[in-house]
């Protein structure tokens, strides 16, 4: 485990440079979910109260062209915090110069440069000139061995911030999980899913293939649900999943037939039909019996096309494991999204702030990044 940013004694006067997460959606300037700068604000806060001088920076967006300023403007009722919209020119100089005990500076997306993306070590060097000690609070970016997360580790002590150090604790639950254990996977990525199923196999009472992948298990028994639905591209070697007595699949799902929404069983899907849900209400019924008797339950993604607004299965999902008395691990973008719809925060164990980073983590047990603060 990385040594923790509240054992580091005296950091009174220092400049620590804070990799967050803001990769948080923006539309037209506002900010639409808010839970990943919420969750780092821990360690902001944690940092001014202590004194430190505190440079943040994070990436938004694949491409690196998009703007933190609304973050900054978020974070300024807060704290005393200025957005710096460069990286290394004049005025980022003077700032971190003049940067006072308490007070915050927001620095522009590090995509805009693309060192970043490349673990870039004179980009990660010329960061640490600006200061004393490092601090990764972005648990949902370290499975990614770019310059801020990973080859800045060189130049700096390292450490972890409170986000990060609750993912460690709460995601390792379930490396050795509290049994009944069920888990549900929804979403898409059968090729980053598979891997996961076949993994907590041995260990989970009950596992659940729901999204994309239910209809790919459909498809690898040569039953099509639909020419219009969802399937993933690649070839996947589903023997193990199909033969697991512990892998369970829906029974029935909310299909689009011409304008109507129906269920069916899979069998009774035409080729004309197209799969929009993952669990009608038999499904959910075998599901509410599973998680009721479980003692930990894992999820991470929905069970329909929920951008498209198909989230009836989700929000019962949602519903269901925030009545249960497991403990529940929740993740995943738009999961998170029907978590914060149904308002159920305190009624989970823990919702985590990654995407691709959760899965990995749940799969490697370890991360890039972290490692990197080993
Ligand atoms: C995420 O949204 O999963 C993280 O911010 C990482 O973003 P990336 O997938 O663009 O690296």
């Amino acid at each position: 485990m990385p040594t923790h940013i509240k054992d580091v004694e005296d950091i009174r006067g220092k400049r620590v440079l804070l990799r967050a997460d803001f990769n948080v959606p923006i539309n037209n300037g506002e900010i639409r979910d808010d839970y990943r700068i919420e969750s780092t604000l821990e360690t902001i806060e944690y940092l001014v109260s202590k004194g430190a001088r505190v440079l943040i920076i994070s990436h938004l967006g694949r491409k690196g062209s998009e703007t933190l300023l609304p973050v900054a403007t978020y974070l300024e009722k807060k704290f005393s915090i200025t957005f710096c919209p460069e990286h290394f020119g004049e005025q980022a100089q003077s700032l971190v110069d003049n940067i006072q005990e308490g007070e915050v500076v927001l620095f522009e997306n590090i995509r805009s440069d693309e060192r970043e993306k490349e673990g870039n070590e004179a980009f990660a060097k010329q960061w640490a000139e600006y200061a004393d000690m490092y601090v990764n609070d972005a648990f949902a970016v370290s499975h990614r061995a770019h310059a801020s997360v990973v080859a800045i580790t060189e130049f700096l002590p390292s450490y972890m911030g409170f986000q990060l150090a609750k993912e460690i604790e709460n995601l390792s639950k379930v490396f050795k999980p509290k049994k009944p254990f069920v888990f549900l996977l929804g979403g898409a990525k059968t090729e980053t899913k598979l891997p996961l199923i076949e993994k907590f196999m041995p260990t989970a009472d009950t596992i659940f293939a729901g999204g994309v992948m239910a209809n790919d298990l459909c498809l690898a028994e040569g039953m099509r649900v639909g020419d219009e639905s969802a399937y993933s591209e690649g070839t996947f070697d589903f023997s193990r999943v199909l033969s697991a007595q512990n892998v369970i699949r829906p029974l029935d799902l909310q299909i689009k037939r011409g304008e109507e929404l129906l269920f069916a069983h899979p069998k009774d899907i035409l080729p004309s039909d197209k799969v929009v849900d993952s669990a009608g209400p038999e499904t959910l019924s075998v599901l509410k019996e599973k998680i009721m008797q479980a003692e930990m339950v894992l999820w991470n993604g929905p069970l329909g096309s929920y951008e498209s607004g198909y989230k009836e299965a989700t929000l019962k999902l949602a519903k269901l494991v925030g009545q249960s008395n497991a403990i529940s691990i929740v993740g995943g973008g738009d999961t998170v999204a029907a978590i914060k719809e149904l308002n159920l925060f305190d009624s989970l164990t823990f919702v985590s702030t990654g995407g691709g980073a959760m899965l990995e983590y749940l799969a490697n047990e370890s991360l890039p990044g972290i490692e990197a603060l080993s």
